[in-house]
């Protein structure tokens, strides 16, 4: 017999009068499994029953371990994780907390949200679905920094236009009279051709931020992070030891060698920076890279997608970002330094969204961390 199309009650389309059999369900199991959010399942004694291949992932740890520990193994007691499954027990309801931390020895992580669920049939076993906001709001402030970034490109053209010309003029002009005026006056003309330099060097850092299509090409990130650690080495970071954790297999980034040159090279120096001015005596950073699969992040409001599997990471042991520069730390013109300039991070946030790629930070006194999440090259967007 055919099938009949007709529309039910809810608007759902059903065919009826087909006298084939449902197909057979998929495994439970196997489901829980593939489903990319990670879930936990705890006994009343807090011990770990069950976690999928995402949970795994995210505590990084295989459930062959899971199995033998609890959950206070990874935990201090103090965390409100524990009293939220307190709660879930006493009240048999579900509960989710918003923004927890779940930070140890062997865990670090930040922006969590959890939900907890009892089991009827299980009395005192909670079973807990996490999910990671942190991608999430890395997207949302890397949007943020974009703004910050092209409400600096105006700027840039007008200082180009408006301060370069007349400045070699006046440059020039020094140069001429340091020839004809008296050894006294000489200085003078130096002092004005050094502060004209000065100016220049200021101007051709802004220019960068002009709206000028960047040349992408396969870049080896390895030898782009070698050259930087090499600059730095052999200058302002003399004194610093490097360490280097590379994934040796790690696929080309799709972008300008160049411009990555200096979003590594600012990151460097910022650490450096840090380390120098608080006078730490086993002064450190560490340069890694990893490849992150399968995480997609949506731009919101665009349709698109967002793969950035290559991951970069430029950590310092140094006194962490100032409290109160945090919420501008990208914005041009933000600097705790004497002499800085303000601009160097302006500059990362502004190459990194033209690369199409994401920066995080983590601060706190003793370990800073700026993480690049960029493409790799033939990397097509989700039609999805
Ligand atoms: N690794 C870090 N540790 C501590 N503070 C940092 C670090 N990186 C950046 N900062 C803070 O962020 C501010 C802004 O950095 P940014 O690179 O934009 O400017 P700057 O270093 O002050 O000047 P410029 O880079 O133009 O010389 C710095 O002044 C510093 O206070
Ligand atoms: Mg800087």
């Amino acid at each position: 017999m055919k099938g009949a199309v007709v529309r039910g009650a809810r608007g759902v389309l059903a065919v009826v009068g087909r006298r084939e059999p449902p197909p057979k369900p998929p495994d439970a199991a196997a489901l829980l499994s593939a489903l990319p959010l990670p879930i936990l399942l705890l006994d009343p004694e807090d011990r770990f029953r069950f976690a999928n291949h995402a949970a795994e992932q995210f505590l990084g740890i295989s459930f062959v371990q899971l199995s033998q520990l609890s959950l206070s193994d990874l935990l201090p007691p103090d965390n409100p994780l524990f009293r939220l499954i307190e709660q879930v027990r006493q009240g048999e309801v579900t509960i989710a907390d918003h923004d927890l931390t779940l930070e140890s020895p062997r865990l670090r992580k930040q922006g969590i949200t959890v939900q907890g669920t009892p089991l009827p049939e299980d009395p005192g076993a909670v079973l807990l679905v996490m999910q990671d906001a942190s991608a999430a709001r890395a997207l949302d402030r890397q949007l943020t920094f974009r703004s910050a970034a092209r409400s600096v490109t105006g700027m840039a053209a007008i200082l180009a236009h408006e301060v370069k010309n007349p400045l070699s003029g006046i440059r020039g002009a020094a140069q001429l009279l340091e020839s004809s005026v008296s050894h006294a006056d000489r200085e003078l003309t130096v002092l004005i051709r050094d502060e004209a330099d000065r100016i220049r060097d200021l101007v051709d850092r802004m220019e960068i931020f002009g709206e000028k299509p960047i040349d992408r090409r396969a870049v080896n990130i390895h030898r782009v992070l070698e050259h930087v650690r090499r600059l730095a080495q052999s200058g302002f970071a003399a004194h610093i030891r490097f360490t280097e954790n590379y994934d040796p297999s790690l696929p080309p980034v799709h972008g300008s060698r160049d411009q990555l040159v200096q979003v590594t090279l600012n990151l460097v120096k910022n650490a450096a920076e840090s380390i120098t001015a608080a006078g730490v005596p086993h002064g450190e950073i560490t340069l890694t890279t990893a490849f992150q699969q399968g995480v997609r992040l949506a731009v919101p409001g665009s349709g698109q997608w967002m793969h950035l599997p290559l991951v970069v990471t430029v950590r310092d042991n140094g006194p962490g970002i100032p409290d109160d520069i945090r919420p501008n730390l990208f914005d041009p013109f933000v600097s705790s330094k004497p002499s800085g300039s303000g601009l160097g991070l302006a500059l990362v946030a502004k190459i990194v969204a033209d690369h199409g790629g994401l920066i995080e930070v983590d601060s706190r006194p003793g370990r800073t961390e700026f993480r690049l999440h960029l493409p790799m090259l033939a990397d097509e967007p989700d039609p999805n």
